[in-house]
């Protein structure tokens, strides 16, 4: 692997007598997107806010190229060229979708402002399906729209690192197709990736490794299809009672709703 471009070294972040991210290790290489699994309430979430910053990290390293992440501001990390969306979306619902992503452009290193920032918002937006909705107040947008805009907000920053925290999930199966293809498509752009997705559909078509997460520690790191079909990652996620010869296959089914390995292991939504 060339250098890498995220070095995460011994991160760890407990909430009381929760260790919710426990000594987590991984590295992802400029240009590589992988997927981030896990079973509900394994830490994915929680380590993706301590790579943005919304949470600090007890212990550990985030290195993004060579600076170091842990202790700065969440304002100062986007500096750096972290970006992200949110698994429960969040809109500025009474501004306009311009205005939601005119906010991230503000941010980008550089700036953009006035009339000369009209041109890439309204290329943004049409980027991720919201052509003409321009004027739209946010909280007037559905959901998955929402999550669109929240894309668009997040690609304004120019981002060297975009970390996705389930954005295709609840997605039809028109809707999967696009988002996979939209996100493919800033993949052959050069841009890296952390996808945290429970819809195993798009962590194959998209993720070529995967690190997988179960109870706040690392438990397998490698190619995608090798890493899902492992017994203890099949076991994370049906629980430990599941005899080796009921594993399903490594390409868990793709049928026209989307898969979603996403099976109760006694964790919470976040
Ligand atoms: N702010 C918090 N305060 C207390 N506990 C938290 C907090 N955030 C997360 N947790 C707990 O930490 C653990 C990991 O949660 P996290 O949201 O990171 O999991 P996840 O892998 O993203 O799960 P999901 O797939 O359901 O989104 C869970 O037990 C959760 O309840
Ligand atoms: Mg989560």
């Amino acid at each position: 692997m060339s250098a890498p471009l995220l070095k995460v070294t011994g991160l760890t972040k407990a909430f009381g007598g929760l260790v919710a991210v426990d000594k987590l290790g991984f590295e992802v290489a400029p240009g590589e997107v992988i997927g981030l699994v896990g079973p509900n309430g394994s830490g994915k979430t929680t380590a993706m806010n301590l790579i943005s910053g919304a949470l600090r990290a007890d212990r550990g390293s985030i290195r993004l190229g060579d600076a170091e992440l842990v202790g700065l501001r969440p304002d100062r990390i986007v500096r750096h060229g972290v970006a992200r969306t949110f698994q429960l979306v969040r809109v500025l619902g009474s501004l306009s979708c311009a205005d939601n992503v005119a906010a991230g452009l503000a941010f980008h290193p550089g700036g953009a402002f006035g009339a000369g920032a009209r041109e890439r918002i309204d290329a943004l937006l049409a980027r991720v399906g919201l052509g003409g909705r321009e004027a739209l107040p946010a909280g007037e947008l559905t959901y998955i729209d929402q999550k669109r805009l929240e894309l668009a907000r997040a690609l304004a920053l120019a981002p060297r690192l975009l970390l996705l925290d389930e954005w295709l999930a609840g997605l039809n199966p028109t809707e999967l197709r696009e988002g996979i293809a939209l996100i493919r498509s800033l993949r052959d752009e050069g841009l890296t990736m952390i996808l945290v997705e429970h819809v195993m559909e798009a962590v194959h078509a998209l993720c070529n490794r995967c690190v997988v997460m179960n109870a706040g520690v690392l438990l397998a790191d490698g190619p995608t299809a090798e890493v899902l079909r492992n017994p203890e990652v099949v076991r994370a996620y049906l629980g430990e009672d599941v005899e080796t010869d009921d594993l399903p296959p490594p390409h868990l089914p793709t049928g026209e709703a989307p898969t979603q390995l996403n099976l109760d292991a006694g964790g919470q939504h976040a």
